[in-house]
C-alpha cells in the first residue's frame, strides 16, 4: 500500500514538473547573488562616449558573471541604498523598469530567464533553458540568437499611466548606461526596439502589466 501511495506522488510530481513547462531545476524566483560590482575602471567617461558604437557582431565566447554583474549595475545599480536610489535618473524616483537577463552562455549561470533585483543586488530565476530562443524567434533580430546574454528593459505600464513618457525616457537613461559600461568591459551591445512588444512579452511570459521597450543583446567586441 505504502509503495502505490509513493508511486502516485512521484507520477503527480512528474505531471506537475512536465506541466509547468520551462525547466524547473532551480525554483522560480530563487535569489542568485551576483559579485559586487566595481566601482572604478581603466576607461573615462569621455573616452566612452566618443568610442561608444551600437555593436551587432560578438566573439562566440562567453561573458562572465563580473561582466554580467557590471552591465545590470550599469542599468539599475542600487548607488544610494537608504533612499533606494539607481544608476540611471527617474522621475519621481518611481522606478518604472524592470531588467531581465536572458544567458545563453555566460560562465557558471544556467541557460534561462532572469530578473534582476537591484535591491542586493541579484538575479531572480524566471525560468531555465533557452528562453533566448523564444526571445529571438518573437522579436526576429539575429544579434539576439547570436549574443551570449540579452537585456530586456521593461517598462510597468500601470505604474506609469499618469504618463507613460516617463518610463521611455527612463529606459533611454539605463541603456546608455549600458552602452557606456560595455565601452569601458570590451563589450558590444544594441538597443533595439524595432519588434512587436506585445508578440515578445507573450513569446516569454512577461507579466501583463509589463511592457517591453528595448532588448540589448550583449557580448565580446
Ligand atoms: C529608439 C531606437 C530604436 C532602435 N532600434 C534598433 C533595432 O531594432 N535594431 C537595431 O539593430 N538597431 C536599433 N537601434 C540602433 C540604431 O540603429 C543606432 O543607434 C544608429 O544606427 C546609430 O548608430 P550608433 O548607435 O552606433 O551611433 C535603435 C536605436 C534607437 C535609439
Amino acid at each position: 500500500m505504502k509503495t502505490i501511495v509513493y508511486l502516485m506522488a512521484a507520477v503527480c510530481f512528474l505531471f506537475m514538473s512536465v506541466s509547468a513547462g520551462y525547466s524547473q531545476s532551480a525554483a522560480s524566483g530563487a535569489l542568485i547573488k551576483l559579485p559586487e560590482p566595481k566601482y572604478d575602471g581603466n576607461v573615462s567617461v569621455e573616452k566612452a562616449l566618443k568610442e561608444r558604437r551600437s555593436v551587432r557582431v560578438y566573439k562566440d565566447s562567453p561573458l562572465t558573471m563580473a561582466e554580467v554583474s557590471q552591465i545590470l549595475f550599469a542599468a539599475q545599480g542600487v548607488t544610494e541604498p537608504g533612499r533606494g536610489l539607481r544608476t540611471a535618473p527617474s522621475a519621481r524616483a518611481q522606478y518604472f523598469l524592470t531588467v531581465y537577463l536572458f544567458a545563453g552562455n555566460v560562465t557558471g549561470l544556467k541557460a534561462g530567464m532572469y530578473r534582476y533585483v537591484p535591491a542586493g543586488h541579484a538575479l531572480a530565476v524566471v525560468a531555465e533553458g533557452d528562453i533566448k530562443g523564444k526571445l529571438y524567434k518573437a522579436a526576429g533580430q539575429s544579434p539576439i540568437q547570436k549574443a551570449p546574454a540579452v537585456l530586456l528593459i521593461a517598462g510597468a505600464e500601470d505604474k506609469a499611466a499618469a504618463n507613460t513618457n516617463w518610463m521611455y525616457f527612463e529606459a533611454g537613461h539605463a541603456a546608455q548606461n549600458v552602452y557606456l559600461q560595455g565601452v569601458s568591459l570590451g563589450l558590444g551591445t544594441v538597443v533595439m526596439a524595432g519588434f512587436d512588444a506585445e508578440a515578445v512579452g507573450k513569446a516569454v511570459s512577461m507579466p501583463a502589466n509589463e511592457k517591453t521597450l528595448y532588448i540589448m543583446p550583449v557580448g565580446k567586441k
